[in-house]
């Protein structure tokens, strides 16, 4: 610990430096800073330049959204700050009080029955949780041919892949296109694999992302069903990506639960999140329900890592939950994303762009659309998006093979700045 301090900055000479820097895993000097981040980076450093010409950052990057959470969570936030003891450690699984809560509403959102004792656990995010599981998963090695391997929706949350990676994993993609209505044949996609000479032996889950991010599809329930009898074959673990599930737009097309298909429980788990329903981002709040022996493994590794929520978010987390306050609120928050959506593809459709009415998501607020045919790849179209117009989005290359010649736009800003953005975009002789 005492060598670690002498690298900050000014304090070492650069010998000193790169000896201290090969002591990281080898998994951790393969990667980069999240794609995220690495935009944000850039985006700041450009900001004065931007700004000196008209063009402040407009930030669609990230599925961030930029309303307030309901009223109702600061209220009880606050009144739970006031609660005695409520500043001491909780538990990593979670209060009683919070379990509870989620299990009514899987119990009245999808009919899901969970038992709060074996088959939840509580999460700092669902990107925490991911991570965990993963880590929990995987036999880490640094040899190509004895690697575990996830399969991962491609294009999908860039996070998995670096995840898998991280802990010494690989990832292969389960590719999602129009043709397969991204819902592909897992058994064709298998056997894919093996023809491309993958050691199919090695695969120890499958990752689906039902709204997907960053596609904004969505399955149906015959597919999951598909999935799960898939898994069950295969012997392997079905990791559910569930954070998108409240952000729809038509109650015929409400997103369902993994876990409502009969013996789903016997291999599955799904991960929930509060950020993008309740606009709840920065509290870092979310949970993992399914199969108990997993979560019990899952249980015993996060332990060991983290103490758990703070117990004043958990309180209010489990009141909004099951609250009308927190329905109204999705509600309105889905009409909402509908209409930046209705902005976005009225405004790219001026712009030249060809979007077929079966093409718009019926869920998320992403939006993912090809680059223009005049670019060679996502990221030379996503900088120069940036560098003249200030406009900001993730090349699609970020999400996985299959995203090279697209970008992502998270329709999550307020309606003028949306507005803006086509407007720039006309000014400064952007078109398909
Ligand atoms: C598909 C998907 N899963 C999980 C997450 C993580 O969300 P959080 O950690 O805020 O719950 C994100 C965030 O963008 C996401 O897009």
């Amino acid at each position: 610990m005492k060598a670690f301090t002498t690298i900050v900055p000014g304090h070492t000479n650069w010998s000193q430096k790169n000896k201290m820097k090969e002591l990281f895993n080898e998994y951790v000097k393969s990667i980069e800073t999240y794609i995220m981040f690495q935009i944000k980076q850039e985006t700041a450093r450009l900001t004065p330049e931007l700004e000196a010409k008209g063009r402040s950052p407009i930030a669609l990057a990230m599925g961030a959204p930029v309303a307030p959470p309901p009223e109702l969570v600061y209220q009880k936030l606050i009144e739970a700050l006031k609660i005695p003891q409520i500043h001491t450690y909780s538990t990593p699984k979670g209060e009683n009080f919070y379990l509870e809560a989620i299990a009514k509403r899987m119990k009245n959102r999808f009919g899901v029955e969970l038992d709060t004792k074996t088959e939840i656990f509580s999460l700092i995010g669902s990107k925490e949780g991911l991570a965990n599981f993963i880590r929990a998963l995987i036999n880490p090695t640094t040899t190509d041919s004895e690697k575990d391997i996830i399969l991962v929706p491609d294009p999908g949350y860039a996070s998995y892949t670096q995840i898998i990676k991280t802990n010494g994993g690989k990832s292969c993609g389960i590719p999602l296109n129009k043709e397969n209505k991204y819902m592909p044949d897992m058994n064709k996609v298998w056997q894919q694999l093996q023809n491309d000479g993958i050691n199919t032996n090695k695969v120890k889950a499958m990752i689906i992302n039902y709204p997907s991010n960053p596609l904004g599809a969505t399955c149906s329930l015959e597919y999951l069903k598909h999935i799960v009898d898939f898994c069950k074959e295969k012997q392997i673990w079905l990791i559910s990506d569930a954070a998108y599930c409240d952000i729809y737009f038509e109650e015929n097309k409400r997103p369902h639960s993994v876990l409502e298909i009969e013996g789903a429980k016997d291999i599955a788990v799904e991960f929930y999140s509060f950020s993008k329903p309740y606009s709840m981002t920065g509290f870092r709040l979310g949970w993992v329900c399914g199969n108990a022996d997993a979560i019990n493994a899952f249980g015993r590794l996060k332990s060991t890592i983290d103490t758990g929520l703070f117990k004043a978010l958990q309180k209010c987390a489990a009141e909004i939950i099951n609250s009308k306050e927190g329905d109204d609120y999705i509600k309105q928050a889905n009409l909402n994303f509908k209409n930046k959506q209705n902005i976005v593809v009225k405004g790219f459709r001026e712009l030249g762009w060809e979007i077929k009415d079966e093409d718009i998501p019926d869920a998320t607020f992403y939006i993912w659309l090809p680059i223009p045919p005049r670019y060679k790849t996502s990221q030379e179209f996503t900088q120069d998006l940036l560098k003249t117009s200030g406009i900001v989005v993730v090349p699609g290359s970020a999400f996985g093979n299959n995203g090279e010649g697209y970008f992502r736009l998270s329709a999550v800003s307020t309606d003028e700045h949306l507005q803006e953005v086509i407007d720039r975009m006309k000014k400064d002789g952007f078109h398909f």
